[in-house]
């Protein structure tokens, strides 16, 4: 039994995927079909903490042993759960997330080799033991990615300019990851921004449709009918 009348998404991916783009896509669409839409992200989404610890974990990275930037974005996470999207789920809305707990396994978990299993023990502690109903991850390859990012700004932050065995730890992650998840959509990131965009409404349509309990419950109904 959901303990909330809302939808909750997330996207994930590597840097420069895609991911902001398609999630205001997605929410502009969610809200000009009516419903009452979150859009948010983390690390950084909850109102105090959030922006000290995402400048914090963007500055200085160096300053912290793996396990500490975990908890960080663990701290992040937990603080953002209980006062962001979990009453905005319980409020009956659609919460579109930017990264969640999968980041940390992949970043953290595969990228810099912290214990997985304690990862995923934290994360849903973290998280009040919520999963999202819905994942889009944006498959792209690491030189594209990259490139979209040096198009859009002159320097890459210092996250993006870790090493490329530790990007290809990451991918291999998210795939990993995401291998055997019915509620996961994987998307093919080279497509166009439409093209993205259209791949991600035709696999939430089939998610909405082989998620047990989904007819049960209303938004996922009302989601089925409009999308
Ligand atoms: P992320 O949130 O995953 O880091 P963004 O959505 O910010 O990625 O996209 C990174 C850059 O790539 C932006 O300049 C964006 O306009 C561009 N972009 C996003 N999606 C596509 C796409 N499908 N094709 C080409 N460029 C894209
Ligand atoms: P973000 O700004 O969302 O990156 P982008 O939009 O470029 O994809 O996230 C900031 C960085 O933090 C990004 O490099 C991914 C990283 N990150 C982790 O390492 N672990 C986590 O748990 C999260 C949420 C993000």
């Amino acid at each position: 039994m959901q303990e909330y009348t809302g939808y909750f998404i997330a996207l994930e991916g590597i840097d420069g995927c895609g991911k902001s783009t398609l999630a205001k896509l997605l929410a502009k669409e969610l809200k000009d079909k009516g419903f009452d839409v979150l859009l948010t992200r983390q690390p950084g989404g909850s109102e105090k903490l959030g922006p000290h610890i995402r400048s914090f974990l963007q500055e200085q990275p160096e300053a912290l042993c793996p396990e500490a930037e975990y908890l960080l974005f663990a701290a992040d996470r937990a603080q953002h759960m209980r006062t962001i999207i979990l009453p905005a789920l319980q409020n009956g809305s659609i919460v579109i997330t930017d990264r969640c707990a999968d980041s940390s396994l992949a970043y953290q978990g595969y990228g810099l080799g912290i214990d997985k299993s304690m990862i995923r023990s934290v994360n849903t502690w973290a998280m009040n033991g919520i999963d999202p109903d819905l994942v889009f991850y944006l498959d792209l390859d690491l030189e594209t990615a990259q490139a979209r990012i040096a198009r859009e700004r002159a320097k890459l932050t210092v996250f993006e300019q870790r090493g490329k065995e530790f990007w290809e730890r990451v991918m291999h992650g998210y795939e990993e990851i995401f291998a055997s998840r019915e509620e996961v959509c994987t998307l093919d990131g080279g497509d166009s921004i439409n093209g993205v965009f259209a791949q991600a409404k035709q696999c939430f349509k089939k998610v909405l449709a082989q998620q047990s309990g989904c007819a049960a419950h209303d938004i996922c109904k009302q989601l089925s009918e409009k999308l």
